[in-house]
């Protein structure tokens, strides 16, 4: 069985092509990069309508299938930006309609879980789910993937990638800060804002920037937001693990491709006697597979869905899902 997944909720765009056994026969992605400044919804949207098809057609061509094979169309029903779901939803139904195949939407957190569990290996895992616009402690209690921590303010990312705006890096930024931070050998004060199990990075945001202007080194500046935001996620997410007794700890979205953040989880999980688990990092970042395989786990269990039940959800949270395939 194959299924096709597309992926749109922000600045991603992506088709991916999955067999019953997660083989990934293909895996496309291609970025709406803003000019200046930050990520305008419609712009985004404008760019995944243009892409998409052909996108969908590179995919099938590089998994070597041809549409007649796809069995299941899967896309990211949300949580987003509104003109990117619509875009890709829309996408998702022209197809399902054309080739007469089923459709199923799916909550993108939740594929970030459901690719991590089972291209790393673990079982039952909490999730630390780090992007731009996520910052999320996911972990399966009670039949549903529950949120235990999450940001009270902005996205990790988009922090960092603010930070590398207003100081003239590259977007996304999350990797030059990561080279720079490499070479920094100063810890600068900074904020650490934990909040119960929540967490806030607009303070740290101010202070860092703030740090730069008074002439603190950019290289220290960016070790030390490195060190005091990852060091916040990490205390939440351990909190979660020691809470519900769990021994794996998976990452997801792009800042899991953050080497540092990597081991700072890592020391965390060995000193529990737990063990950590990073995808690949093109599973980590948003991408069209994670769709396809989640969605080929909500068919394999039953679920179906009409175009009626097609509708997107900029606000889809996590537990609303009843996770039928655990
Ligand atoms: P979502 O829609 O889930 O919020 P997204 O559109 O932000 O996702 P992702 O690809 O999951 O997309 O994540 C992109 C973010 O990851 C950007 O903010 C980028 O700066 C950050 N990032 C990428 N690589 C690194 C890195 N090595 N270190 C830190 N941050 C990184
Ligand atoms: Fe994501």
């Amino acid at each position: 069985m194959l299924c096709l997944g597309i992926e749109g909720t922000a600045h991603t765009v992506g088709v991916g092509i999955v067999d019953e056994n997660c083989n990934i026969l293909s895996n496309l992605t291609d970025m709406y990069e803003p000019l200046e400044g930050g990520i305008h919804p419609r712009e985004a949207a404008n760019h995944h309508a243009d892409v998409l098809i052909h996108l969908v057609k590179k995919s099938l061509k590089s998994a070597g299938k041809r549409f007649e094979d796809v069995d299941l169309v899967a896309f990211s029903q949300g949580p987003g930006l509104g003109p990117c779901l619509r875009t890709v939803a829309t996408g998702a139904r022209a197809l399902a309609i054309s080739l007469e195949k089923p459709i199923m939407g799916v909550n993108h957190c939740i594929a970030h879980l459901e690719i991590g569990r089972k291209t790393t290996g673990c079982e039952d895992p909490v999730l630390l789910y780090l992007s731009g616009g996520n910052t999320q402690v996911i972990a399966f209690t009670e039949k549903r993937y529950r949120v235990l921590g999450e940001t009270l303010d902005i996205g990790i990312g988009n922090m960092l990638d603010k930070f590398g705006r207003e100081v003239g890096l590259s977007f996304p930024s999350g990797p030059a800060i990561e080279g720079l931070a490499e070479k920094g050998d100063k810890l600068l004060q900074l904020p650490y804002s934990v909040k119960g199990m929540d967490v806030s990075f607009s303070g740290i945001l101010t202070a860092a920037l703030n740090l730069h202007k008074k002439g603190e080194g950019l290289e220290d500046v960016c070790a030390s937001l490195q060190e005091t935001s990852f060091a916040m996620v990490t205390e939440v997410t351990e909190r979660a693990m020691a809470h519900l007794e769990k021994n794996e700890v998976l990452l997801g979205g792009g800042v899991a491709c953050n080497k540092r953040l990597g081991e700072m989880v890592d020391r965390m999980a060995k000193d529990r006697g737990a063990s950590k688990f990073v995808p690949d990092p093109s599973l980590c970042v948003d991408n069209g597979a994670m769709i396809a395989w989640t969605g080929f786990l909500e068919y394999e269990s039953g679920i179906r869905m009409t175009i009626d039940d097609t509708h997107i959800n900029q606000r889809f949270r996590t537990d609303d899902v009843d996770v039928t395939w655990r």
